[in-house]
């Protein structure tokens, strides 16, 4: 079931309306829309059917990735005069490849699942997704939430109220907010495979996690078994949500406070639409969090590769009055089984819609 303080939050993706929830599901109570649902998490995209078949084509690559990687690493072992040593390497490195298809089967949501698709040509690996699941739950010791959580409550001044977190990933920062500064939170992210493991965790399960890294030193090192797991029960009025962050289905003025972690570089082709949008989603008085790089994507067009003048001058002039810019060096994603990781230049800010 959906709280109804967080339904009330949401929108219909067809017509805007206001979501009622129903033993049926979650529908809508001016079209009657059934909402779609992913291993349970609301699924605000409109055309769900297209987006089902991108994400079902996607599962089917990867699966494909690990089938064609085990089988030609297989064939390679077989290869007479190798030595014994190269032997046993490449068989176990074949062996890891089938378990991270079995695992992938396991985890990846039934109903995105995509036997007899067509592989998607292009698609990204899951490879950044893993990783983000890891630092989010799995890597206990690491300091990297901790740091990313107090360098954002720099600019913390007020109550978040009634968040809303912008492409949200594994949603630890969002459940790390949450239990600390807000009465309801809603992580959004277009990713229904990152969202669904999470809820299953913020929910209090233990999923196990195969960590790897084939490209290192020994065989010892190539696998770890992972647990992801979240570090308490989350209180209530959490929820997760896929939905597009620059066409959210979300109702207009109802959020006292949004943030965006690690994503304004990456998520809009366009930073504008994107600020845009967000002064139209909070009430008058509310505040824009945001916190990471400006480390945009080659593809991203000249124009839309802002600095932070630039996007504080829009800012304000879409009618917030911007606080203090605070500047860290921060790890991104060290992982101790590949010992990488890597550095990134963060800035976090506060901006307070104008209460006219
Ligand atoms: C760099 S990751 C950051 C994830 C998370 N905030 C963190 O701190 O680890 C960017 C996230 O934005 C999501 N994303 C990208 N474009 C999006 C969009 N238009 N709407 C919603 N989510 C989006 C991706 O799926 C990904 O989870």
């Amino acid at each position: 079931m959906h709280d109804a303080e967080i339904l009330h939050l949401l929108a219909c993706p067809g017509c805007g309306g206001a979501l009622v929830g129903r033993p049926a599901g979650v529908s809508c109570g001016s079209c009657g829309r059934l909402v779609p649902q992913v291993a349970g998490v609301l699924c605000l995209l409109d055309e769900y059917d297209t987006h089902q078949a991108t994400w079902r084509s996607q599962h089917a690559r990867a699966r494909s990735d690990f089938e064609r990687t085990a089988s030609a690493l297989e064939a390679h072992a077989r290869l007479p005069s190798l030595m014994e040593s190269t032997r046993r390497r490449l068989s176990a490195q074949a062996l890891l490849a089938r378990e991270l298809a079995a695992e992938l089967d396991a985890i990846y949501p039934r109903e995105l699942h995509g036997e007899g698709v067509a592989p998607e040509e292009g698609t990204a690996t899951l490879a950044s997704k893993r990783h983000l699941l890891h630092r989010d739950w799995g890597w206990s010791d690491s300091p990297e939430n901790g740091a990313a959580l107090a360098f954002v409550e720099r600019s913390i001044t007020a109550p978040l109220g009634s968040a809303l977190v912008f492409g949200a990933g594994a949603c630890r920062l969002a459940y790390d907010l949450h239990q600390r500064h807000a009465t309801t939170t809603i992580a959004l992210d277009n990713d229904p495979f990152l969202l669904a493991i999470a809820k299953r965790v913020i929910s209090g399960e233990s999923i196990e996690f195969i960590e790897s890294w084939a490209n290192t030193i020994d065989l010892e090192s190539m696998r770890a078994p992972g647990c992801l797991r979240a570090p308490a029960a989350v209180r209530g009025g959490f929820d997760v949500v896929i939905s597009d962050a620059l066409e959210p289905s979300l109702r207009s003025g109802a959020f006292d406070s949004i943030v965006t972690p690690w994503f304004i570089d990456v998520g809009p082709s366009d930073l504008r639409v994107l600020i845009a949008v967000m002064h139209g989603l909070l009430r008058p008085g509310g505040q824009w969090i945001n916190f990471g790089p400006l480390s945009y994507p080659p593809t991203r067009h000249p124009a839309c590769r802002y600095m932070l003048g630039e996007i504080l001058d829009f800012t304000n002039r879409v009618g917030f009055v911007v606080g203090p810019v605070h500047d860290a060096e921060l790890v991104y994603s060290y992982a101790p089984l590949a010992h990488r990781g890597q550095l990134e230049r963060c800035i976090t800010f506060a901006a307070r819609k104008n209460e006219e």
